[in-house]
């Protein structure tokens, strides 16, 4: 199989320079690694360093020691030690990352939001903007929405869009905090059929699914990391 991605020896302590300087050390010497086809749970007590894994995973947190290497274009990129362009254009083609609020863009119509990554990467206007639509049909957004900026809808609708928009382009390695975390049935089960599908079709899927149902109808495995210990 193909590791998509894999971090070795990862680890994040946090210097708290506010609070005398404290460090509180959260990750230690992580070897991490999902393949293509596979959903990887990342699993563990709150407070044990599954998101800020994650943000490593995405290189928005620069790990203290170690390295994350992400399958794209044919290469291996290690993104801890990319410069700017290089990460962005990760992101654009190979990795996704779903957190569970939306960064409200100011003005920006729904439909734009999620037609965005594929009009980025060279999908013509419309057909971007079916596909958006489509997504955002699937997540059960009001089509009254979808030329609405999204800064007022409801917690659960500004998730559902941010997710209509993480899988509108299906990247090789997708990334997802608590995708389902206040979404009802009806939507949680699509969002589960839109994992299935993308695990399907050969992405590397990492995860943290607090909803135990959610988590065993995607995971093929579980990646637990363990409470720390109180920072000296
Ligand atoms: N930017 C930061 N600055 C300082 N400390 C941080 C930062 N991000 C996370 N931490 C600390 O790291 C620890 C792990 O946090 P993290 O959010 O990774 O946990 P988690 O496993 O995702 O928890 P939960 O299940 O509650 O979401 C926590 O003690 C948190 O306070
Ligand atoms: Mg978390």
């Amino acid at each position: 199989m193909t590791v998509m991605i894999h971090s070795e020896g990862l680890s994040k302590t946090f210097t708290l320079h506010n609070q005398g300087g404290k460090s509180l050390p959260v990750l230690n010497g992580v070897d991490f690694a999902a393949e293509a086809g596979e959903c990887v749970a990342l699993h563990g007590p709150s407070g044990s360093g599954k998101s800020s894994l994650m943000r490593c995973l995405y290189a928005n947190y620069k790990p203290t020691a170690g390295r994350v290497l992400v399958r794209h274009d044919g290469t291996e990129v290690d993104i801890t030690n990319a410069h700017p362009g290089r990460i962005v254009e990760v992101r654009r083609h190979s990795l996704t990352f779903v957190t569970q609020f939306l960064r409200v863009i100011p003005r920006v119509a729904t439909l734009d939001i999620v037609a965005e990554p594929l009009i980025q990467t060279g999908t013509p206007e419309e057909s971007a903007r079916t596909r958006a639509a489509e997504l955002l049909e699937r997540l059960r957004i009001p089509q009254a929405l979808w030329e609405l900026a999204p800064a007022t809808f409801s917690g659960g609708e500004q998730q559902r869009v941010n997710i209509a928009r993480g899988f509108a382009l299906p990247r090789p390695i997708l990334l997802l905090d608590e995708p389902t975390a206040s979404l009802d049935e009806a939507n949680r089960d699509t969002v589960i059929e839109l994992i299935l599908e993308a695990r399907a079709a050969g992405a590397a899927v990492v995860g943290i699914f607090h909803d135990a149902e959610v988590r065993g109808r995607v995971a093929d495995r579980l990646f637990s990391l363990s409470a720390q210990k109180a920072a000296a």
